[in-house]
């Protein structure tokens, strides 16, 4: 008998996406959340997350991306956003601790997706935060492929000192970034690193020490500025890739005229899917994605 090799998957552009069957706004862990609002016209809402969901596959679809599907859960309405499950990185997983008790039962079932991705051949390894840290997955940890770096959110969700494990699991750099705005709880919702190597970020969720850091690291130039209504409508959560045809893309929930115009002047295409149901929920486009197919080489 001869031993098959397991084949090694993930290698194009790869998702992991959950869709929003119990997906709703019914506790409040982020100013962005009011459940009674929701329950206001939830029947609405919830047709309106479904519509959404689906564009946003069929975008990513469309550019050439494999989206894998993470099983909803009944009670856990906050699965749909699979960046916090955990970041992935040369195969590796680094799973999730979530902050607040209310996502805390999603950690397992994280867990065991990500064994079934490794039995699969998707990722290699499952690691899990020191004890008494929380980590809130790709959310608060943002690759920069252009650089070489993570940049790490805490404060907020994610626990001080997380980029000294991050740096230390991946053989990295990991760049500290504070958060201090309720409002831009994790990293992602301030912060994007673009596929040509800029990042675009919401200048008021920093303080003036790390957007110094930032600007040194990246380049002034290269640094966009989203503006208030492109960020008060989580515009800044967006997720940007080269795709099977060689473009740049930027997918986003919103962009005003000044946004979509920046990117396109830089060669982005842009592509806008309407997330208003997610955005009461405090999440986006990028929130709604998790990368596997990202490496430090
Ligand atoms: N309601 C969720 C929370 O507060 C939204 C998470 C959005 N995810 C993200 N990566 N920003 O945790």
């Amino acid at each position: 008998m001869t031993e098959s090799t397991p084949v090694r998957r993930a290698q194009g552009l790869t998702l992991v996406m959950s869709p929003p069957d119990y997906f709703d706004v019914s506790y409040a862990i982020n100013p962005w959340m009011d459940p009674a609002q929701w329950s206001a016209s939830a029947e609405l809402l919830s047709q309106h997350a479904r519509d959404g969901w689906k564009a946003l596959r069929a975008c990513y679809e469309g550019l050439g991306a494999e989206v894998l599907v993470l099983p909803p859960v009944s009670g856990l309405p906050d699965l749909v956003f699979t960046a916090n499950c955990g970041l992935v990185l040369d195969r590796t997983v680094f799973l999730a601790s979530y902050r607040h008790p209310e996502r805390q039962p999603e950690q397992p079932h994280g867990r065991a997706f990500f064994d079934r991705l490794k039995s699969e051949g998707y990722v290699d390894r499952i690691v899990t935060p020191p004890g008494g840290m929380h980590f809130e997955g790709a959310g608060d940890a943002i690759w920069d492929a252009h650089r070489g770096v993570l940049w790490s959110g805490f404060g907020m969700r994610s626990s001080a000192g997380i980029d000294r494990v991050l740096a230390e699991t991946f053989g990295v750099t990991a760049i500290p970034l504070e958060l201090r705005n309720p409002h831009f709880y994790h990293l992602d919702t301030c912060f994007c690193a673009l596929s040509q190597g800029e990042v675009l970020i919401h200048e008021k969720a920093f303080s003036a020490r790390d957007l110094d850091v930032i600007r040194e690291r990246v380049g002034a130039d290269r640094v966009l500025v989203a503006s208030d209504d492109d960020a008060d409508h989580l515009g800044v959560n967006s997720v940007s890739f080269r795709d099977a045809a060689g473009r740049d893309d930027v997918v986003l929930c919103y962009a005003t005229d000044a946004l979509r115009g920046q990117l396109r002047e830089r060669g982005y295409d842009v592509h806008v899917v309407d997330l208003a149901s997610f955005n009461r929920s405090g999440g986006a486009a990028f929130c709604l994605t998790l990368r596997l197919d990202q490496t430090t080489r």
